[in-house]
């Protein structure tokens, strides 16, 4: 066919060009537009002909980050995302990616885009991930680096953040310091709440979040001087952050000074140009009018593609991820969607390019009094996913969601059905029709867009609207079940329904939208009768089946819900036809700011630094986002990306691996599977070589979980590599149901053997002796580690046949081996190193070994460096989680309540792990603070095929602690005792051996409760939380006092230490075993040894751990690492300063420096290097003690509760830094709140594939997870006589204590089925969900009335 030039013919985005040859008119498709010419291919003849575009339609991109301008062709594809775009180029490795799908918010970066309410460019703050490269046409982005860095200065977040250590590991860092910019430059002066309020977007695993948010609070115009000590409000000057380098004063973002390759370029917002970009796959447009849209949605409807607005859908669903459509129409160009009008007198209209933020902004804002909804609705939005994805998204992009997934529990969709939204939508002939919601939920948008939506106004004062969500995570997560209610009522007249309502319900089925039976039953009745009430919740009871799902909340559960939260609306409208008691249960519970304090106990000056509260020596560089961890390190040159490919079944055997399809993709370069490993097909460290224990770096043949690793994919980018792992095609044969739960795993004895048991005294006849005796069964979940780093290694072959080894490990030994084993190749001929990681939790002790593996034969084999960087999901699948642990009991106690016997199993699911390797120590904690004369308790480890378990942050211990106190819990409720005068009588003292057979000594216990009591004012609190039970029949209170030990046991662990001095300048470096994940390791060794030299602590740097100086370094875990590693740096300046000693004596007030040229020209040699050694009798040295009294309160009608307080006593010694240490506790609380209230994991009961494995369903606790009034405090004047310079470790000591919470919530269940007379003990499984607490309540619907 020949080809065709008219050079003529003009055209523009949507004009339809007529094909020379055959005469179809027709958009051009495949079409390409180089320097204003637009060639395309005929549809209908293929014919190729050219056009001369007019106007303004571009084929690439022009965007601006940092003040730098980047011109993008279409060398991207476009579903690329900023995020990808942004680290692949090297333009910021500060923002960080983890989930990729809009749940973990490291990814924080703001933008400009068109406020819809003022018409004008504003800067919001959202997450890069989601944004997609060809969406940011002429916008402005700043990142973190563009706010300042530590040359040339911090900008007041980074620097705020770093003095109230609002960083630990640093990887969520930038991300909280981007959404505070972002508020700060809508809202130079914000309030506390809306501080608190707008940090929902970024997850912090390590610091517990109280230092972030009072860091950030501490800008908020009503701050107290507790928080403005270290600054407070800002001026208008100081909040854009990089200096203009034209200028000289800071960069207002439009001066036209920013140069690029010698072009300047403007910062201000490009006018937008309507964009055309061909790629391979995929093309991407952008047109600007509906009228340019419109032909495209004719043309394309057949095709596979997809409007995108803020490209947020991909987190709720991920077939509608923009790698899923070759056609991409991005509609935020679209000047006419922007719409908003609130003026006509009986309706207001919102534009489908009105994001979640500004609809919510509008409602807030609105004093309209035809508006009843607004502030309801206003509220309700403020629970829809995070700040920063409201930012970006739209509610007509929800609505979407909503009409491919009629099952979506929208929230959005929930509000607008409540008041009748109307919807446009318009074909691709540009034909609009109107719809209801309910109609839209079969319309079929192949073809059409969403244009507007209309909602009414009402002229009459009696209509009351009303909203509920019910979450699992208060904060950016989706609803159990969420309704609406819109009733015109007569308020003098009984409340009579004047009119039909609407009961809007979601979360129960596809189907049910309205409650009609219960809405035509209200008619003309009196909705404050209790007969009416009693008869509605029947019919409602009846017209709500719940489906089931294997992640939704159960059936009873969301059914019971949607009653209650029925219940609770009306209880809200006829407040004053309820009874006093029973007025409350209609009102939400209200969370007024968080406060708190912080008591940092006794420091010592003589000692200082040592015993000093100072900030991480790399806090600055964790708050400007400089550091660099393993994935952000610069391509090596000829670098390639490897992805792990993971099995699909979880008790099968492979029968073929096809990877034909893979290797066809374009930029995929290698697939490897076991038999292409070099040298062992193992990765395991020696001595760990047990039997039958999963060893295969790739499975070759019985797959033992799904997500076990069969194969490596290489490619020549990380996004190209991570995909087309699903093109390698594998198939299974025998395959069986996957054992993922472990009472059927009990029930089918699938063991593998046993610990113990551990046995005191005469269990058996005591417990046969004993005045009363109680037996139950409690379960504690699995957790993930969830650091926000996932697993990476990055391997680079070096000259010398070796291998560099740079990986995110807390344990580089293991690391080192797997290499070794997978290429075979001596430890001596590879080196590992770890500089930092991005929070570890013990998920990094072992399993970063395989991923190192992996890439490592990646690497081998290709002869070209290799990273391999998890994302979530893979790293989920793939690695284990702490251990599930069922305690089964019986336990012996006289009237009192002192134990006498107890005999106890408990059950550890260990995974896929045909090996008896680990109990994980639960017998050296499974006493708790507490003595009993006779004990039998045996571990039974049960197989299952899940993910072989990983330590997690206080393994064994928490979970240990939680099945003790369930046991002393279970003596005092079936005595009715106080709980706590029970625990009392039972507390441990001096000279007690534990079962774990550590003597006591020191005991704090008894006095540091004591203390406790006193500081709260026990007895009035407790009067408190009563008398508010006796007054409230739906909202309950509990009160729990929960004590806690944690024995440091050090048992020979090995970080070798070394001291290095510099004679030129007498400066030291330190190279320790230990790894810096973020517990301030680094920042105490410097103290330790600017105290033991007596040099400032800005004289000493830590060096990267390295097996070149490190080699045979032990895990970085249990708490001890800091403790030793200091330890030895004391032992090092010692020795060196005996050395020294002699040169020292020659000289006269010498200063540090002279003492070390003298000692440089006496051959002194100026290192020193410690091992310490067992020198102790037991295998602990010492005893952590603390205890929390925790208040909390409950609506019995939803389960959704409150912290209201926490005052936490710990036994910390004499704190080497006070303030991390605080850091520590806090953070360890907060996690543990998240093991026993919020984290659990589900699995496909047939496959095994988890099916919690990424942000959607998984959820560790946010901002509003925290205590109301969180009081930490350390013990005085309890210098530790075994710890380093007094003092003791505080890493996993507090983790248990969040089990505190769970008991105080118990308490408050115990107070709800009071009301019933029911005073029967229960199980309370962790994680104590909203689901278990409403459920445990019993609630009983004849009880639903207004009170008498
Ligand atoms: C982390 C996270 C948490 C969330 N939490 C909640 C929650 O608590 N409650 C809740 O209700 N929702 C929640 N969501 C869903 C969220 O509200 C939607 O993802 C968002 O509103 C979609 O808007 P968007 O602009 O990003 O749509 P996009 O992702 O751009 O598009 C989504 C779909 O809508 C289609 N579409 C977009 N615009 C139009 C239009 N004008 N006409 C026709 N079709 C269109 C697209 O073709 C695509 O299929 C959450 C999402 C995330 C990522
Ligand atoms: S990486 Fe963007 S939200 Fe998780
Ligand atoms: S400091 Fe927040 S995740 Fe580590």
């Amino acid at each position: 066919m020949p080809s065709h030039e008219t050079g003529k013919e003009k055209v523009t985005m949507t004009s339809l060009v007529k094909c020379p040859m055959c005469s179809m008119s027709h958009l051009p498709l495949k079409g390409n537009l180089d320097r204003g010419t637009y060639a395309c291919t005929c549809e209908n003849c293929g014919h190729f002909f050219k056009f001369q575009a007019v106007g303004d339609l571009k084929s690439s991109i022009t965007l601006t980050i940092n003040g730098q301008s980047y011109n993008i062709g279409n060398e991207y594809n476009p579903a690329t995302s900023l995020l990808e775009y942004m680290r692949q180029a090297g333009i910021s490795r500060g923002t960080k990616g983890c989930c990729f799908e809009g749940g973990c918010g490291v990814c924080l970066v703001t933008v400009k885009f068109l406020d819809p309410l003022t018409n004008k460019p504003r800067l919001y703050t959202i997450n890069s991930c989601c944004l997609q490269l060809y969406t940011c046409d002429g916008l402005e982005i700043t990142t973190i680096e563009g706010l300042g860095d530590t040359r040339d200065g911090l900008h007041p977040v980074q620097d705020r953040l770093a003095k109230f250590d609002g960083a630990q590991c640093g990887f969520c860092t930038p991300g909280q310091v981007m959404n505070m910019y972002g508020l700060l430059q809508n809202n130079p002066k914000p309030t506390m709440q809306e501080v608190e309020d707008s940090f929902d977007s970024t997850i912090c695993r390590c610091t517990g979040y109280r230092s972030i948010l009072d860091a950030m609070k501490s800008f908020a115009v009503d701050a107290p001087p507790t928080l403005t000590k270290k600054g407070g409000v800002i001026d208008i000057e100081e909040l854009d952050g990089k200096m203009c380098k034209k200028t000289g004063k800071a960069c207002i973002g439009h001066c036209g000074s920013h140069v690029k390759n010698g072009e300047a370029v403007s910062c201000e917002n490009s006018v937008p140009r309507p964009l055309h970009i061909v790629y391979d796959q995929a093309q991407w447009f952008k047109p600007l009018t509906l009228a340019e849209l419109t032909p495209l949605l004719k043309q394309y409807a057949g095709q596979s593609y997809r409007l995108i607005f803020g490209n947020t859908g991909f987190g709720v669903y991920g077939e509608v991820g923009p790698w899923n459509y070759s056609i991409l129409i991005d509609i935020r160009g679209v000047q006419q969607l922007y719409t908003v009008d609130l003026t006509p007198s009986d309706h207001i209209t919102f534009g489908a390019n009105v994001s979640l933020t500004a609809l919510k902004e509008a409602f807030e804002s609105t004093t309209d009094p035809g508006l009843p909804y607004a502030k309801a609705f206003a509220t309700h939005l403020g629970l829809v996913a995070s700040n920063s994805i409201r930012n970006l998204s739209s509610w007509s992009g929800n609505l979407a969601l909503k009409n491919l997934h009629n099952d979506f529990a929208s929230d959005v969709y929930t509000i607008l059905e409540t008041v009748g939204t109307q919807l446009t939508i318009v074909d691709g002939d540009g034909v609009s029709k109107q719809y209801s919601l309910v109609d839209f939920l079969s319309v079929d948008l192949k073809g059409k867009v969403i244009v507007s939506m209309t909602l009414p106004k009402y002229n009459s004062s009696d209509v009351i609207i009303r909203t509920s969500k019910t979450s699992h995570r208060l904060q950016l997560c989706h609803a159990h079940v969420t309704s609406g209610y819109n009733f015109q009522v007569d308020a003098n007249n009984n409340y009579l329904v004047k009119s039909k309502p609407s009961i809007v319900i979601q979360g129960i089925n596809g189907q049910l939208v309205h409650a009609v039976q219960t809405e035509a039953f209200l008619v003309n009745k009196n909705l404050a009768d209790p007969a009416v009430l009693q008869n509605a919740l029947t019919v409602l009871s009846g017209e709500i089946v719940p489906d089931s799902g294997t992640v939704l909340a159960s059936p009873t559960y969301r059914k019971s819900l949607a009653i209650g939260q029925f219940y609770k609306f009306a209880l809200g409208v006829c407040q004053n036809k309820c009874s006093a008691r029973f007025a409350s249960g209609g009102l939400d519970l209200v969370r007024p700011i968080m406060t708190g304090t912080q008591d940092l106990g006794t420091t010592d000056p003589s000692v200082y630094p040592v015993t000093e509260s100072m900030m991480k020596v790399t806090a600055y560089n964790l708050t400007t986002g400089e550091v660099r961890f393993v994935a952000d390190q610069s391509p090596r040159q000829g670098q390639l990306y490897a992805a792990p490919v993971l099995s699909t079944q979880g008790n099968a055997k492979i029968q073929s691996i096809d990877a034909s399809l893979a290797l066809q993709i374009p930029g995929v370069v290698k697939f490897i599977q076991a038999k292409d490993i070099p040298g062992r097909n193992f990765w395991r460290p020696r001595g760990l070589e047990a039997p039958n224990l999963i060893k295969d770096l790739l499975s070759s043949g019985q797959v033992q979980y799904a997500g076990q690793p069969i194969g490596i994919l290489v490619a020549e980018d990380e996004v190209t590599a991570q995909s087309s792992r699903y093109g390698v095609q594998v198939t299974y044969t025998d395959i069986k149901p996957a054992l993922t739960d472990i009472e059927q795993a009990i029930q089918q004895k699938s063991f593998i053997g046993r610990a113990g048991p551990a046995v005191r005294g005469n269990a058996t006849a005591a417990m046969a002796a004993a005045p009363h005796r109680v037996s139950g069964t409690v379960r504690c979940s699995d957790q993930y580690n969830f650091h926000l780093e996932n697993q990476a290694a990055l391997c680079v072959p070096t000259d010398t046949d070796g291998m560099y080894v740079m990986a995110t490990t807390q344990w580089l030994d293991p690391v080192i081996q797997a290499v070794s084993h997978a290429l075979g190749m001596s430890e001596s001929k590879i080196t590992v190193e770890t500089q930092r990681i991005g929070g570890g939790f013990g998920g990094k002790g072992s399993y970063n070994a395989p991923v190192a593996g992996m890439c490592a034969v990646a690497a081998y084999l290709t002869k070209r460096p290799v990273l391999m960087n998890l994302d979530l999901h893979t790293n989920m699948q793939f690695q284990g989680k702490r251990t599930l642990f069922v305690f089964e009991y019986e336990v012996g106690f006289d009237d009192d309540g002192k134990l006498i016997a107890i005999i106890a199993t408990t059950y550890a699911d260990l995974g896929a792990q045909d090996s008896s390797s680990s109990d994980e120590h639960t017998t050296a904690f499974i006493d708790n603070v507490y003595t009993c004369p006779n004990w039998s308790y045996t571990v039974q480890l049960v197989r299952t095929n899940k993910p072989v378990s990983t330590a997690v942050r206080a393994p064994g211990t928490a979970p240990a602690i939680f099945g003790m106190e369930c046991m002393i819990d279970h003596v005092a409720t079936y005595l009715k005792k106080d709980h706590l005068a029970v625990r009392k009588l039972n507390f441990m003292k001096d000279g007690d051996m534990t079962l774990g057979r550590m003597l006591i000594e020191n005991c704090l216990i008894s006095d540091l409760v004591a203390q406790l009591e006193t500081d709260i004012g026990i007895a009035s609190r407790i009067q408190a939380v009563n008398d508010f039970n006796k007054n409230n029949r739906w909202k309950k209170r509990g009160f729990h006092v929960m004590p806690n030990k944690y024995a440091m046991g050090w048992s020979g662990r090995k970080y070798a230490t070394s001291l290095f001095v510099n004679h030129g300048d007498g400066s030291v470096h330190l190279c320790h075993g230990g790894i810096d994940m973020g517990q301030g390791i680094n920042t105490k060794a410097i103290q330790c040894a600017a105290y033991k030299l007596g040099i400032p602590v800005s004289l000493i740097e830590v060096k990267p751990t390295s097996t070149i100086v490190n080699t045979n370094a032990d895990v970085s875990a249990g708490s001890t690492t800091t403790d030793i590693v200091c330890l030895s740096i004391l032992k090092c300046c010692e020795d060196l300063l005996e050395r020294m000693a002699p040169s020292k004596a020659k000289l006269k007030n010498p200063t540090w420096q002279d003492i070390v040229n003298q000692s440089y020209r006496d051959l002194v040699d100026l290192r020193a290097h410690y091992q310490p050694q067992i020198r102790d009798k037991y295998s602990s040295h010492y005893v952590c003690w603390g205890a929390c009294a925790v208040e909390v309160e409950i609506d019995v009608l939803t389960g959704q509760y409150q912290i209201l307080q926490v005052d936490y006593l710990n036994d910390t010694g004499t704190s080497l830094n006070p303030e991390l240490d605080m850091g520590q506790l806090e953070g360890g609380f907060i996690m543990g709140c998240g093991l026993f209230l919020l984290e659990s994991m589900k699995f496909d009961p047939v496959t095994g594939q988890p099916l919690t494995d990424g942000t959607w369903e998984y959820k560790p606790p946010l901002g509003k997870d925290l205590p109301i009034k969180f009081n930490a405090k350390f013990m005085r004047n309890v210098p530790n006589p075994s710890g380093v310079l007094g003092s003791k470790i505080v890493g996993e000591v507090p983790v248990s204590n969040g089990a505190c919470v769970l008991f105080a919530l118990k308490r408050a269940v115990e107070a709800a089925r009071a009301e019933q007379n029911n005073t029967d003990w229960f199980p309370f499984h962790a994680p104590a969900t909203v689901e278990s607490i409403q459920t445990l309540c019993l609630n009983d619907l004849s009880q639903y009335t207004f009170g008498s």
